[in-house]
């Protein structure tokens, strides 16, 4: 069977793209990386992404008059790849609705908590600070109110009482690796269905 083909769009250190280019290299896997874009030229991202092969393009926000304009030449780049789906992997921008739009319900998130608690750029930070037990990650389609979309997996972590945000973050990302390959393989295999808020997993 043919292979999806994935768009990643990143803007750090790209530790959930190499997780996701590393489980796209197994046997038997429904999806392949075809583009790896980001916001920031000097991502890690882009390095990991050239170093096994794949396309990896910065396309400067600051180049471009409007967040649409900016947001029109990724999704050229993604057409041109042929993407069927668009990773967001630690990408810290909001999306638009025209790029939404263009990928309707073909969005997917990573985020470091159990939404919809401690949404934003600090989960981490956020939860640890408030006090919760018991923190984690999620992965959710994307609409355009930031960290909102329909939930498809969660995986909690237990926050310990001598946590730092770093020990915590760590913790929570070992978990990131292993969740967002899972969820891209159950997308790649069609067993994704989204009825409102709600997404069932097909068997
Ligand atoms: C990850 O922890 C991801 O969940 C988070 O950024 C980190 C990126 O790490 N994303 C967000 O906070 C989005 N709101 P990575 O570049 O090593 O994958």
């Amino acid at each position: 069977m043919a292979k999806i083909k994935i768009g990643v769009l990143a803007s750090g250190r790209g530790s959930n793209l190499q997780a996701i280019i590393d489980a796209c290299g197994k046997k038997n896997s429904a999806a392949e990386v075809a583009v790896v874009i980001s916001d920031r030229a000097d991502s890690y991202a882009l390095i990991r992404a050239k170093t096994r092969g794949i396309k990896a393009v910065f396309i400067d926000p600051a180049s471009y008059a409007s967040r649409k304009l900016h947001e029109k030449a990724i999704v050229k780049l993604l057409q041109q790849n042929k993407a069927d789906l668009v990773c967001l992997a630690g990408y810290m921008r909001l999306l638009t609705g025209f790029i939404i739009g263009k990928f309707k319900n073909r969005i997917l998130n990573i985020h470091p908590a159990l939404l919809p608690a401690f949404p934003g750029a600090h989960g981490q930070k956020d939860a640890l600070n408030y006090g919760v037990k018991v923190s984690g990650c999620t992965v959710h389609f994307v609409v355009e109110k930031m960290d909102f979309g329909p939930i498809i997996a969660q995986v909690p972590v237990l926050v310990a009482e001598n946590d730092s945000v770093e020990t915590l973050a760590g913790r929570i990302l070992k978990q990131e690796h292993k969740l967002y390959p899972k969820v891209i393989e159950l997308f790649a295999k069609g067993k994704l269905q989204v009825k409102g808020r709600r997404v069932n997993i097909k068997n």
